[in-house]
């Protein structure tokens, strides 16, 4: 059966039982920040089943592209696949356990005609840590179907306890079939004994996750409000079954890509365990390219760099050191493209994403072969710390490092760098198992009982940027960890910060936190609920561990952007209600370092003229250099003595009333400078409409409001020089362009004017005047100005090693002085030659003519009279 007919049969068989056909989402979740990769097919459903979203239908049935990376070491096996489709079917609030079973007999023994006697299934044991009962009743649900008692294998929760998809979310029981693949695989099972579900016994069909609990990031297991099933088959998995194949890549979906592998290496014949890993990875590095993101070194974008530099790892120990990957990427699109046709529309961006990625380790490589000629220079054997440092700092596989010490003679401690890879991940255990996947606690997550009786974390940077605090918790992807390593990703709770955490509008500091034995990086700050902060850090050296004293050091540039942004937006808010009215209300802000915005209630644009008195407002204030002074008083008192308070927001017993002289005074938590004249300078940036009756200004402050100055004055330099105008006659020259924009003349080689003379000489109009562009546009230009306008126009480009001229002369002049002989009177003045007719002259000046000359050229030549 090919891999087609499968997928059709599966689909059918649930949409003749009443399931509704859906379509698979993107690998990449949509809105669930807890994985990295849609893994099952189910995860796009989660909030199916937490009854937060209602479903299209309560019987659903699909195919869904998934990636999993779990087992990605066990890659190349029989079974073992990275990318792969699942087959689906789902009852949401409807069926449970007897009818899936019922469900999945017909489906497996009629539909795809599996031979039932070949046929075992697992049921869930029960597991008393978890308070769970054995599933009794699947098990009597597959008896019922005709199941012999000594197939039906009970396993405990690590095998039939399905759940969730990421940190938290949907789970339950599961029970699943597997096909015994024969004797060539293994010993039989005998109830009682192991049951070997890596080689003999291939699960072919997770015939139901009965979904009934809702595991909390606190790992609580808590009831669902209803109980579903969800069901799943990796589609090549089930072809492998169906067609008694040796693995999964001898199925129609993955061998065209291994024998494109093949190809690529040009090692025809057998087909080895590295020719099915490429394929693999290759594959789901298209599939993730393919959804546009990229390899890079941290969160989704470390998975494709994985599975690119391996495979290329993989080519290179093999002496393949010009690997391309292009025809690999080929096949697996060609092959794929039926069911993924964002695939084949953007080959050509994945094609070239992987090449790039392919480069780049390559360069990667040649820099840490460098290194390894010093090392090889000094061992006869590399010790496992050397092969690792070479490694983790060089960037150089051990693999790589195993075949060139080789070629030298020289051996590599492998279990030496086993032990230090292995120390270096404990380390880092429990934290980001690959950089920039941690999960990060939420300010609304219940936090770990290892927090309990821990005290708020005291807020010192109203006046300190610096100072010492315990380690409570270091928190790796929501658990509590004892010790984080380098690189490790953790959220660090301390008694004391002088870290802002962000709220009111004002982002979280950022800076370091330095213990005896190690540092991290600080890169933001968040306040939990229960008023603990939450520092996002990175261990950028050593290791950090609960108990440990820090220094905490705010980065204090950082900081001073910040306080000045602050203050600016209060000393805004003022100067909006002085400019425009006391109706105006915040409706939102955000301050950091590199600007502050703010939202303002105010029905209508707010115009340039109103735009430029807030700016002088606020500037005065700043140049007043006001102090700033502090107090707490009750929520009331604050209110009556004049303080903006934000509607709607609850405010604690006793607040914090900031005011700067006069001028501003409201209630806020955040951090201002000491006197106004730290902000330096304010500009506005931007003025718009974000909702109907709500309006956003973005503004700078102190060194980004002098280089915003500076940019404006350069286009404005710029600009002028373009035009060849000078910058008060930048707007009429730019009106006139636009103009002729408008009217489509003059066309392309438009001539631009810039200085222009309009002048009335002896009853005749008269425009004299520079240009920008080309020949003809000039030519043109002249013929509007004298047809439409009635001008006798003498217009000239400059900037040429000559001066191109023209003159033209509108008909009812024309019996005074023709074009011709108009331009041979100014070539006799300035040089140069040209001609024409009475309508129109063409020349060249040797250089630009002085204005002032050249308009006493015309007058005497219209004083000539006739021709
Ligand atoms: N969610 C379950 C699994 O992935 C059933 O589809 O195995």
């Amino acid at each position: 059966m090919d891999s087609e007919q499968i997928r059709e049969r599966f689909l059918r068989f649930f949409e003749r039982h009443h399931h509704t056909r859906i379509e698979g989402a993107s690998i990449v979740p949509r809105s669930d920040p807890t994985l990295l990769f849609v893994n099952s097919g189910m995860a796009p459903l989660k909030r199916y089943f937490t009854g937060e979203s209602t479903p299209p239908a309560t019987d659903l049935c699909n195919v869904q592209g998934c990636i999993r990376t779990k087992d990605i070491d066990d890659v190349g096996d029989r079974h073992h696949i990275t990318f792969f489709e699942m087959l689906g079917s789902w009852s949401i609030g409807g069926y449970f356990k007897r009818r899936a079973v019922e469900l999945a007999w017909e489906l497996l023994t009629v539909d795809l005609e599996l031979d039932p006697a070949r046929l075992y299934v697992t049921v869930f044991a029960g597991d008393s840590g978890l308070g769970l009962p054995p599933d009794e009743e699947s098990a009597a649900a597959w008896e019922r179907v005709g199941v012999p008692r000594e197939r039906i294998v009970a396993l405990p929760a690590e095998d039939n306890f399905w759940g969730p998809a990421g940190d938290s979310g949907p789970c339950g029981p599961s029970t699943e079939v597997f096909l015994d693949t024969g004797d060539t695989f293994g010993p039989a099972y005998v109830p009682g004994g192991p049951f070997d579900t890596s080689r003999r016994y291939i699960e072919i069909w997770n015939a139901g996750v009965f979904m009934q609990f809702d595991k909390g990031l606190d790992g609580v297991l808590r009831p669902l409000p209803f109980h579903s099933v969800d069901t799943g088959s990796g589609l090549e998995r089930l072809q492998l079954a169906l067609n008694g194949l040796d693995s999964v890549y001898d199925t129609d979906l993955l061998a065209p890509v291994v024998t494109a592998v093949q190809d690529a290496l040009g090692e025809p014949g057998g087909v080895q365990h590295h020719h099915r890993v490429i394929g693999d990875h290759m594959r789901a590095a298209v599939a993730i390219l393919a959804e546009g993101v990229r390899p890079g070194n941290e969160g989704r974008g470390y998975i494709p760099r994985r599975l690119i530099r391996t495979s290329m790892t993989l080519a290179l120990t093999r002496g393949h050191e010009r690997f391309r990957p292009e025809p690999i990427v080929a096949a697996a699109v060609a092959r794929m493209a039926a069911h993924y046709p964002h695939w084949a529309a953007r080959r050509g961006d994945i094609a070239a994403a992987a090449a790039r990625e392919c480069e780049e380790f390559q360069g990667t490589v040649r820099r840490g072969l460098d290194h390894l000629d010093e090392v090889l220079d000094r061992y006869d054997e590399i010790p496992g710390e050397e092969a690792f440092r070479l490694f983790a700092t060089h960037g150089l596989p051990v693999e790589i490092t195993g075949e060139i010490a080789a070629a030298r003679g020289v051996l590599v401690d492998r279990a030496g760098f086993d032990t230090a890879l292995e120390r270096h991940r404990a380390l880092s255990r429990g934290a980001a198992a690959e950089p920039g996947t941690a999960r990060r606690t939420r300010p609304d997550d219940v936090l770990p009982t290892a927090l309990s009786g821990t005290p708020r974390t005291a807020f010192l940077g109203y006046d300190a940027l610096e100072a010492e605090g315990r380690v409570l918790a270091l928190l790796s992807g929501g658990v509590p960890v004892e010790r984080a390593g380098e690189g490790a990703e953790v959220d660090l709770v301390t008694d004391r910060s002088p870290f802002y955490a962000e709220g009111g509008g004002q982002v979280g500091d950022r800076g370091s936190a330095t213990a005896a034995g190690g540092q991290a990086e600080v890169t933001d700050t968040v306040a939990h609920e229960s008023g603990r902060f939450l520092h996002r850090a990175r261990v950028s050296a050593g290791e950090l561990r609960r108990g440990d004293t820090v220094h905490l050091a705010v980065d204090a540039g950082a900081r001073a952007m910040t306080a000045a942004n602050h203050t600016a937006t209060h000393l805004l808010n003022a100067a909006l209600r002085e400019v425009l009215g006391e109706h105006v209300r915040q409706a939102g802000s955000l301050v950091e370092p590199a600007r502050l915005r703010f939202d303002l209630t105010h029905p209508r644009p707010v115009t340039r003229q109103e735009l430029a008195r807030i700016e002088r407002l606020v500037n005065a204030w700043v140049l007043a250099d006001a102090p700033r002074t502090v107090e707490s008083m009750a929520p009331s008192d604050a209110v009556a003595a004049g303080a903006i308070s934000l509607p709607g927001e609850e405010y604690a017993d006793e607040v914090r009333v900031l005011s700067f002289d006069g001028f501003s005074k409201e209630l806020c938590g955040g951090t201002h400078v000491e006197h106004t004249a730290q902000i330096g300078s304010f500009r506005i940036v931007t003025e718009q409409s974000v909702a109907a009756g709500v309006r956003r200004i973005v503004a700078v402050t102190r060194e980004r409001a002098v280089e915003l100055t500076l940019d404006q004055s350069a286009v404005l330099a710029e600009a002028t020089a373009v035009l060849r105008t000078a910058p008060q006659d930048l707007v009429p020259a730019i009106e006139r362009l636009a103009r002729h924009a408008r009217t489509g003349t003059p066309d392309s080689g438009a001539a631009a004017l810039g200085r222009r003379w309009d002048a009335g000489v002896g009853g005749v109009d008269v425009t004299l005047a520079e240009a920008a562009g080309a020949a003809a546009g000039l030519r043109k230009e002249a013929q509007r100005l004298s047809g439409d306008e009635g001008r006798l126009a003498v217009l000239w480009l400059t900037g040429g090693a000559r001066t191109n001229i023209v003159a033209s002369v509108p008909e009812r002049h024309r019996e005074r002085i023709g074009a011709a002989r108009l331009l041979s009177r100014i070539t006799e003045r300035f040089g140069g030659a040209g001609g024409g007719n009475p309508r129109i002259a063409q020349g060249a000046l040797p250089a630009a003519p002085d204005p002032g000359v050249l308009r006493d050229v015309v007058a005497e030549a219209l004083g000539d009279g006739a021709e």
